[in-house]
């Protein structure tokens, strides 16, 4: 799907510097979102994606999740994917780790269940795919909430938003309702000018011009 993966190597022209520099940049990119939030107990899932110029073949593709708690820590690895998928049953997780992505679809994320405050850490995910010789990585951040966040002033603000808004709602459809009375009695009396005019037409008396506005 990445036409560019295959520049330098597939084109039979010499090759430019420009191009001798480009497959530095290329090779695999891995994609997952930097923090998620999860409320204490809950199941979440830690996406990560990846591109690569090659299809996966389980036989050659290589996955590691690894887990670290703070920034001192040392890497934990928890999943593996080598041929098949390895849970490495970190006593910390428990059972509570689910492989719930697709390397064939360039899926590898995984769910967590039941979420736990001490699960707080980052989390990275490591993919190779050969044969792209560069290891892609990406990592989560990981936060774990016990309550729903403090939303107070939001609320407020929502709160006063509405009411304000619900008053301009309420000012517009009176001055629209007023209006429309009003011009209902101008039509009113307007119609009945141009039955007056009429009559005076039907007189052959009366000025044509007056009365429509
Ligand atoms: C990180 O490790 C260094 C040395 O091992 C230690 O001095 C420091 O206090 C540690 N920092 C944290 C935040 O744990
Ligand atoms: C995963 O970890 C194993 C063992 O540490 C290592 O041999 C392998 O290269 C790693 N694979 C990736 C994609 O990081
Ligand atoms: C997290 O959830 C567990 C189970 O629902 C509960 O026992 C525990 O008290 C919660 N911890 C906090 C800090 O809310």
């Amino acid at each position: 799907p990445l036409p560019q993966c295959f520049l330098p190597r597939s084109a039979g022209v010499p090759v430019s510097p420009q191009a001798t520099a480009l497959p530095t940049g290329l090779g695999m990119e891995v994609m997952a979102p930097p923090i998620i939030n999860a409320m204490n107990g809950t199941s979440v899932k830690l996406s990560c994606t990846f591109n690569s110029c090659y299809k996966v073949e389980n036989k050659q593709f290589s996955l590691n999740w690894t887990y670290k708690a703070c920034t001192n820590c040392s890497e934990e690895l928890f999943l593996q994917f080598r041929m098949k998928i390895m849970n490495k049953q970190l006593e910390r997780f428990g059972n509570r780790v689910e492989f719930t992505g697709n390397p064939t679809k360039n899926d590898v994320s995984f769910t967590l269940n039941n979420v736990q405050l001490e699960d707080q850490g980052t989390y990275n995910c490591y993919v190779l795919n050969p044969p792209d010789r560069q290891r892609g990585h990406a990592s989560i951040s990981l936060k774990v909430l016990t309550e729903e966040p403090p939303k107070r002033d939001s609320t407020v603000a929502v709160i006063v938003g509405a009411s304000v808004g619900g008053f301009l709602a309420v000012v517009i459809l009176v001055l629209m309702v007023v209006k429309c009375v009003r011009r209902k009695k101008q039509q009113r009396l307007n119609t009945d000018d141009q039955k007056t005019e009429e009559e005076g037409k039907t007189d052959g008396e009366g000025n044509p011009e007056e009365g429509t506005k």
